[in-house]
């Protein structure tokens, strides 16, 4: 399965797929390239480092989204991916770039969706007072944050935790649970019906 990450800034989650892809003799993807719509994002860097092919499509080039996407498309499908994973990519993609790539497109959102959609979700999890938070990788739809769920992990939240404190227990959280995603839909065992993802956990 070939694979392309796009990006927008640090990057941690883009390192765990390079690192788990190119650590697991048998792992079922390699991540061909890294694309990030920010030019100084660190993703790059570390992309460059392992040996990644990488490439900007900077949105500010652009004077619609609908420009900015069909540049996009058009550079991720130069590397012929069967998956985009979206890795901390911080654009809204238009219905028409997303069709295009219809359940071949997945994302890691940090909170256990469909709770705290959206952005500043540690926050939001701290305000309201919850016990458990975590993570879920998606395949990506139309409608924001809101796709067949692939996989989800929790964590909990502890008396005393900051916005910082939870956001690095979720991360950690993300590393494991966005590997283990991109397995599973590489083995081929995400399958979707009614609108949720069926996945054969097999022998895991
Ligand atoms: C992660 O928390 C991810 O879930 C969210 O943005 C953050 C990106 O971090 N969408 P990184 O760039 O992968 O380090």
């Amino acid at each position: 399965t070939r694979v392309v990450v796009l990006v927008s800034g640090r990057g941690s989650n883009m390192a765990a797929l390079i690192d788990a892809a190119a650590a697991e003799p048998d792992f079922p993807a390699g991540i061909v390239a890294v694309i990030s719509n920010r030019p100084g994002a660190g993703a790059l860097t570390i992309a460059e480092r392992a040996g990644i092919a990488t490439a900007i499509v900077d949105h500010k080039a652009y004077g619609s989204r609908a420009e900015f996407d069909a540049a996009l498309d058009k550079a991720i499908r130069s590397f012929e991916p069967d998956l985009v994973c979206l890795a901390g990519f911080m654009r809204i993609l238009t219905d028409g770039f997303i069709e295009g790539w219809a359940g071949r497109l997945i994302n890691i959102h940090p909170a256990l969706l469909p709770s705290f959609k959206g952005l500043d979700t540690h926050a939001r999890a701290l305000a309201a007072g919850v016990k458990l938070h975590g993570c879920t990788v998606h395949i990506v739809t139309a409608e924001m944050d809101s796709g067949p769920i692939i996989a989800q992990a929790a964590v909990p939240v502890l008396d005393g935790d900051d916005e910082d404190a939870l956001a690095a227990r979720v991360l950690a959280a993300e590393h494991l649970l966005y590997v283990r995603a991109l397995k599973l839909w590489a083995e081929g065992r995400v399958r979707v019906t009614d609108g949720k993802a069926l996945v054969d956990a097999g022998g895991d």
